[in-house]
């Protein structure tokens, strides 16, 4: 039995389809259940920013999970794949006629990924104030709760609809298959056949 930690919604959906093709088993969701078990898998819908916390503690063996939201979990885990959807950026962004001011003694940035931000500007030696949000985040810049933000771009309408443009790209980002060390020398095996399985399918 292997335990996959699944991120809710669309991600999850196209995983299973993928695990449906290569298993050519139906592994269907039941509405608002949280565990769908057969044929030696268990998937675990979690929300997003959960997958790597589920993968890293082992209470699932391997997760599927955006590069951004793994590198703001700041969790020690094993990139197996890159599945090549769920493609977007963390970019730097503020509103169109009105760049940040990076003379000021301190800017502000509005984020829901505190870490990557704190470490971009960090790296750049510029001291930032990160205000911590949960959603919305187009929003801080407009009302002036910030400077800038750091977001995810997909296809770019958020931002533009918001009279938003992006400054700098911070990192591209897609949906990677992970685990945790343990399970992945404990399970090598079944672990890597199933890398090899879902790599021949995504060409
Ligand atoms: C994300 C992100 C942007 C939007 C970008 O938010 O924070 O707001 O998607 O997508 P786009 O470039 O295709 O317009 P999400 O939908 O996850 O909602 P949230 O702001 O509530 O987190």
């Amino acid at each position: 039995m292997i335990t996959i930690a699944l991120p809710k919604g669309r991600v999850a959906e196209k995983t299973l389809e993928l695990f449906q093709k290569i298993f050519k088993q139906n592994f269907v969701l039941e509405d608002r259940k949280l565990i769908l078990e057969s044929s030696g898998f268990k998937f675990l819908l979690v929300r997003s920013q959960d997958v790597p916390t589920y993968v890293y503690y082992q209470a699932a063996d391997i997760g599927v999970v955006g590069l951004d939201v793994l590198e703001e979990s700041e969790l020690d885990l094993v990139r197996l794949l890159d599945l090549q959807i769920g493609k977007c950026k963390v970019v730097v962004g503020s509103a169109v006629g009105k760049n940040i001011d990076y003379r000021k003694s301190r800017i502000k940035i509005a984020t829901k990924m505190p870490n990557i931000t704190t470490k971009y500007f960090s790296k750049k030696a510029i001291p930032v104030d990160v205000i911590k949000l949960y959603g919305s985040i187009e929003l801080a810049p407009l009302v002036e709760l910030s400077d800038g933000i750091v977001d995810i771009v997909e296809t770019g309408s958020t931002m533009k609809q918001n009279n938003l443009k992006v400054d700098e790209v911070i990192m591209e980002s897609s949906v990677y298959l992970i685990a945790n060390k343990n399970s992945f020398y404990s399970k090598k095996e079944i672990i890597l056949s199933l890398q090899e399985q879902l790599r021949s399918f995504i060409g």
